[in-house]
């Protein structure tokens, strides 16, 4: 995030300093060649209004351009644009008004020099004329429009050249659900069983939060049997609107009874019947209470905190920067109250994933990073589980994870007793300890505090 604040700063001071050059060259450039210079005022005057005409269709073609490099990488030629967006953002309004908004009033407060400049120089001295001022903003203009549409451009062409692709203008909700939800594939054979498992650490009649869910179900059912009710978070709206048509039960959703299949399995060690299967999809229905956009970048991503949150393949399949994903960790497992459980998956060092063809995003994350992560604030429970999907799907194996949150206090010493241990003693400590040693602590951390941990390639 200070990443993208940084470049927007930096394009806003080269992009500022381009559009004085050229617009004052033009305008410079308009008044020297004396083009104009036999012209009625009046025909000078209609010159004006067209030239701004013309650099309103740039200013047009250029604001588009500012939106889309936004939404994909977060970061703009204008760093009140920018500003505007993620304010919008943080308040769940759609953010590209806000953002063409600054962006056309600071391009149009850019002009007030050039008024000052051209009148003032009129008023100072008799070698410039009115008429001279009146062409001289009219070539500003001019090169004002051709900056803004060369800056469109320039921005266009390195969106192109990106390497990822963006939740934000590429993510087809249909289209991940028919390239990794057909069938209950091996990463999601071994993750199902491992969230069962997981899931029976969490406190029983309590609210679970999914983070980050996608416009999928299959890890939810094994939540069903043990939450009060189910919030499920995600980015995107259209993900949640995937959601809620299997919900509504509306031709056309989801299929998820093979992966309620296997999640009965799982739980029973049978196979279920018909009937077994459709009241968990049922029961699931009844529980699912909210649907809310969170994100996974606000340091507080929703309103509440849970004695259960599960976030599979959501942090490590949502950016490739690696200190992004610690960021994102670190908000989501925030919304773990103390004594609380956190479920996580993640893909095992993987740099994309293919969603419709397009690439998206890995944090290429390994053992230790989720380990590293997840701890003081977590007694976590690792493993890497092999899945062989590495000639479809990108990755040989996923990450998966549990751990409850450990008390502030608890938390302090143990990174105290960490930083006295030998290399690698704790963590073996920890990956040994299991639910013998959790005792339930009183609520005293306000959200957001907690340290701890925050996609899919
Ligand atoms: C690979 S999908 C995983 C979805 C689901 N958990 C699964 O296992 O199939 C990654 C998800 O991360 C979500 N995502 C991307 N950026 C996010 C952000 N900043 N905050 C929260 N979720 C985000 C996307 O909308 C997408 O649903």
């Amino acid at each position: 995030m200070r990443f993208t604040w940084t470049i927007s700063v930096a394009a806003t001071a080269a992009s500022t300093y381009a559009l004085d050059a050229v617009a004052a060259a033009a305008g410079a450039g308009l008044v020297a060649s004396g083009l104009l210079a036999g012209l009625d005022q009046s025909w000078v005057l209609a010159m004006l209004v067209g030239s701004y005409l013309t650099w309103a269709v740039g200013l047009g073609v250029n604001l588009r351009a500012n939106g889309r490099l936004l939404a994909a990488t977060g970061t703009s030629t204008n760093v009140l644009s920018k500003a505007a967006y993620e304010m919008a953002r943080r308040r769940g309004r759609s953010p590209r008004l806000p953002a063409a908004v600054a962006y056309a009033a600071t391009e149009v407060a850019k002009e007030l020099p050039y008024y000052a400049a051209a009148f003032g120089a009129a008023a100072a001295t008799d070698t410039i004329t009115t008429t001279d001022a009146l062409i001289f903003l009219a070539g500003a203009n001019l090169g004002a429009a051709l900056y803004e549409y060369g800056l469109a451009r320039l921005t266009t062409a390195v969106l192109r050249r990106r390497r990822y692709a963006s939740f934000d203008t590429d993510w087809d909700p249909a289209r991940y659900l028919a390239d990794y939800y057909r069938t209950v594939e091996p990463d999601e054979i071994v993750t199902i069983a491992f969230l069962v498992d997981a899931l029976r650490h969490a406190e029983r009649d309590q609210p679970v939060l999914f983070f980050g869910v996608g416009p999928t179900m299959h890890h939810v059912f094994a939540a069903a049997e043990r939450a009060s009710e189910i919030h499920l978070g995600d980015y995107l709206p259209a993900n949640l609107a995937e959601i809620r048509r299997w919900i509504d039960g509306e031709p056309g959703a989801h299929d998820w009874r093979p992966f309620i299949r296997h999640t009965l399995r799982c739980e029973t060690g049978r196979e279920p019947t018909e009937a077994e299967v459709a009241n968990r999809a049922d029961l699931t229905r009844a529980k699912i209470t909210r649907l809310v956009r969170v994100d996974a970048g606000d340091p507080r991503p929703v309103d509440q905190r849970y004695a259960t949150v599960v976030s599979a393949y959501c942090a490590d399949s949502a950016t490739d920067d690696p200190a992004t994903w610690r960021r994102f960790m670190r908000n989501i497992t925030g919304l773990v109250r103390p004594g609380g459980l956190f479920v996580t998956a993640a893909l095992h060092r993987c740099r994309g994933y293919t969603v419709g063809g397009r690439l998206f995003p890995s944090a290429n994350v390994g053992e230790d990073d989720l380990r590293a992560v997840l701890r003081p604030a977590f007694d976590p429970h690792v493993e890497v589980r092999a899945t062989g999907q590495d000639t479809t799907h990108g990755y040989a194996a996923v990450l998966l994870a549990w751990g409850l949150s450990v008390g502030p206090a608890e938390v302090v010493e143990r990174s105290v007793a960490r930083a006295q241990a030998p290399v690698g003693a704790a963590r073996d400590r920890a990956a040994d300890e299991g639910l013998g040693t959790f005792e339930r602590r009183p609520e005293v951390v306000p959200l957001g505090q907690m340290g701890g941990g925050g996609r899919r390639e």
